[in-house]
C-alpha cells in the first residue's frame, strides 16, 4: 500500500480525483439543528457499517462549516435526494451559504429533532456514537434510530439522484 500524500513527489491530487470520481455515488444532504435552525450540505461519502448495531457514516471536511454548527447537537439526519431534487444537491453544496439552505425547502423533525426533507428517496435519523479524523476529513460513526423510505407512502417511490464523474443524472434499472 502506497503512503505517498498530497506533499509527495509524483502524486497528483487531480488526476486522484478524476480517477476517484469513476466511482458512482448516491447523492445525500446530512441535516442537523443548530441554535433551533436547521442546516444541512451535500455528502456524496454517506456509507452504511454496521447492521448490529446499526451505524452508518460520512466524510465531512476538517473545515466544513456546517458541520462546525451542526456538530454540538450530537444527531444528525441523512436525506438521500431523489432524481426531482437535483437543484438541492447544487444548493447545499455552496460554501458561504448555510443560513439560507433551507430558505424554501419545505421539511419536517425527525424523532432526533434534526431535519427529513420531503420526498426524499429515505431518510435515516442518527446520534452521533464517534467522530475520528482521517486525514483532511472527519469520519462522523452514527447510531441509526429511526429511518424511513418511500416516506410519502403514496405508492410512487421516488427514483435517486446519481452522482459520476462531476455530473448527476438519474438511475435506469435494467432488472
Ligand atoms: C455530489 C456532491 C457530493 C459531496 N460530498 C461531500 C462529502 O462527502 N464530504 C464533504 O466534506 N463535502 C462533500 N461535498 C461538498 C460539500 O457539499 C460542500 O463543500 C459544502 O459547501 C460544504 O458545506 P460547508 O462549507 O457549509 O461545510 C459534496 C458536494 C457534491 C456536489
Amino acid at each position: 500500500m502506497s503512503d505517498r500524500t498530497d506533499d509527495s513527489p509524483g502524486f497528483d491530487a487531480g488526476h486522484f480525483r478524476t480517477v476517484l470520481g469513476h466511482f458512482p455515488t448516491g447523492v445525500t444532504i446530512v441535516s442537523g439543528m443548530s441554535d433551533g435552525k436547521p442546516v444541512g450540505f451535500t455528502i456524496g461519502s454517506f456509507t452504511s457499517v454496521s447492521l448490529d448495531p446499526p451505524l452508518v457514516g460520512f466524510l465531512p471536511q476538517l473545515d466544513s462549516a456546517t458541520w462546525e454548527a451542526m456538530a454540538g447537537a450530537g444527531s444528525f439526519c441523512v436525506n438521500i435526494l431523489s432524481d426531482q431534487q437535483s437543484d438541492l444537491c447544487w444548493k447545499f453544496a455552496k460554501s458561504g451559504t448555510e443560513d439560507t439552505r433551507f430558505d424554501g425547502v419545505e421539511w419536517h423533525p425527525a424523532p432526533s429533532g434534526s431535519p427529513i426533507i420531503n420526498r426524499a428517496v429515505a431518510w435515516i435519523d442518527c446520534t452521533v456514537e464517534s467522530v475520528h479524523t482521517m486525514g483532511d476529513h472527519y469520519f462522523v460513526l452514527g447510531r441509526v434510530g429511526a429511518l424511513d423510505a418511500d416516506a410519502d407512502h403514496d405508492g410512487r417511490p421516488p427514483q435517486p439522484l446519481v452522482f459520476f464523474k462531476g455530473q448527476i443524472g438519474g438511475f435506469d434499472s435494467e432488472g
